[in-house]
């Protein structure tokens, strides 16, 4: 692959839901009319229905599926899947490592195996991915995109240990930018913040429940933007960082967030009408 080029093989974990089917969708889309051109898909998702059926909806826009069920918590299962989907495709030019889970509660009530879980899911995965993709990656002079959070940056409680792996997983993209930027492979991470998923659905996503409706306005009224984001916007940003147009970034991160990691002044109470604690007040009276 020349610098000028749409990417077309790529491995997608996380593909059977929210942000990473989005990624799936766009990059299905993104494809050249000509057999070069064909967006060959590497659909990985623990959720073998949910997979299945991305893959048979992507196949009807000409894109080649291959769904691979896959528990990335597993660490002998990453690499392989990787492996599989680069002897089948002849090579890979994106390595999009999405998947990941959250764990609620304070700190002091959180247990080791919830811990555990999240940092294999979250953190080692995609190390475990980058490593098995790294050949193939070296020799398309391709890139990888990992979703990480807004909460690598700012603890969010009550998800403690979520924050702590997404910013481990940050500075391990960083760490790849550096040290694979001379093989031409390139390492980003976008950050979402409140976005329409399966993992928000009951937080602010559910319109039936009454909870969910008002933390809803509240996230919404606190952010510049007046919105939760839709996958397709987080999708977005993906596609960007894994394409020809994002063709000398490597190791940042890309907040997609509508403005909401830069409220700290606002909440620290500014001008009348910008402070958030009224804002805030206002939507959910
Ligand atoms: N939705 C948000 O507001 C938000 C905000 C910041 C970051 N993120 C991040 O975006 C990424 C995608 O999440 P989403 O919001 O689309 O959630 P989602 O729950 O809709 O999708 C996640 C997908 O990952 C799969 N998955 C989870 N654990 C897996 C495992 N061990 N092995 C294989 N597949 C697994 C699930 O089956 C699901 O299909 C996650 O890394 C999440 O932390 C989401």
């Amino acid at each position: 692959m020349n610098d000028l080029e749409v990417p077309v093989r790529y491995v997608i974990t996380g593909a059977g839901s929210g942000i990473g089917r989005a990624v799936a969708t766009l990059a299905a889309r993104a494809g050249g009319d000509d057999d070069a051109g064909q967006p060959r898909l590497a659909l990985l998702d623990r959720d073998a229905t949910a997979v299945e059926a991305v893959a048979a909806e992507l196949r009807e826009t000409g894109a080649e599926c291959l769904p691979l069920v896959v528990d990335l918590g597993d660490h002998a299962s990453a690499g392989k899947a990787v492996e599989e989907a680069v002897s089948v495709f002849g090579g890979l030019d994106v390595l999009v490592s999405n998947a990941g889970i959250s764990a609620a509660g304070p700190l002091e009530d959180l247990d080791l195996e919830s811990f555990q879980q999240t940092f294999d899911v979250n953190t080692r995965a995609t190390f475990l991915l980058a490593r098995a993709a790294f050949p193939a990656l070296r020799e398309s002079r391709g890139s990888i995109v990992a979703t990480a959070s807004i909460s690598a940056t700012h603890p969010t409680p009550p998800l403690g240990m979520y924050s702590a792996s997404k910013a481990a997983l940050k500075m391990m993209i960083q760490q790849m930018a550096v040290e694979w930027g001379r093989y031409g492979v390139r390492a980003n991470c976008v950050s979402p913040g409140p976005t329409d998923t399966g993992l928000t659905r009951k937080s602010f996503g559910d319109a039936e429940d009454a909870e969910a409706r008002e933390n809803r306005r509240y996230r919404e009224a606190v952010s510049p933007m007046r919105k939760i984001a839709r996958a397709e916007d987080i999708a977005q940003a993906v596609l960007f960082l894994a394409g020809p147009h994002a063709g000398h970034i490597t190791g940042v991160d890309l907040p997609v967030d509508g403005g909401l990691s830069l409220t700290v002044m606002p909440l620290t109470g500014g001008t009348p009408g910008y402070r958030l604690d009224q804002i805030a007040q206002e939507a959910v009276s």
